[in-house]
């Protein structure tokens, strides 16, 4: 399968809306939006992200529409997050993804954060060089409660 990192294009967002109001998805993150259903919300966040410094990312496979991978937040504080459609887990694609992701953002160090319980997105992580540098605790949307999470960074 050929992944390719692409800019956002509008055609994109109906997808990313779609993808990202998958429950199970929506479980495993746990750090999500408050209500992420509301269309209006996702196209304000979404115009918000676009114009900002924040490094936005279509995740394709094979040509097709497979998720979302960003890097945000303030210079030295700069995070990474992705998405993928369910359909398309376990084939690898979140951590080729990430990898380019990486390759195309090459300040360092980067910051990642997931749920404790999140053991896929902390493996790709782990595969793709990221370290836990501290575990935190915070209130996840998605599970209507305070949970654990790690914090990983990828120094070089
Ligand atoms: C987490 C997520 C990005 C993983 O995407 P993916 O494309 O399926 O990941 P990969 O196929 O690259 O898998 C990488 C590794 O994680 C493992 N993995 C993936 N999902 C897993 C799961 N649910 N449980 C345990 N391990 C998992 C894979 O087995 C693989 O490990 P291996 O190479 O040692 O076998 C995807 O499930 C997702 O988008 N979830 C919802 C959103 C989310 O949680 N985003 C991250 C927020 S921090």
């Amino acid at each position: 399968m050929q992944i390719v990192l692409r800019e956002v294009h509008d055609s994109d967002l109906p997808v990313f809306f779609r993808q990202m109001n998958d429950p199970e998805a929506l479980h495993m993150a746990a750090f999500t939006p408050k209500d992420p259903a509301d269309r209006d919300a996702f196209d304000a966040h979404w115009k918000r992200i676009r114009a900002s410094a924040d490094v936005q990312r279509t995740i394709l496979a094979d040509g097709d529409v497979v998720g979302s991978a960003a890097v945000y937040g303030e210079p030295g504080e700069r995070e990474v997050t992705y998405w993928i459609d369910r359909a398309y887990w376990g084939r690898g694609i979140a951590t080729a993804a990430l990898r380019e992701l990486i390759v195309q953002v090459p300040e360092r160090p980067l910051y990642a954060r997931a749920a404790a319980d999140n053991t896929g997105s902390l493996r790709v992580l782990e595969k793709c060089g990221f370290r836990v540098a501290a575990q935190a605790s915070g209130y996840a949307q998605a599970r209507g409660a305070e949970i654990d999470e790690f914090v990983l960074t990828l120094d070089a």
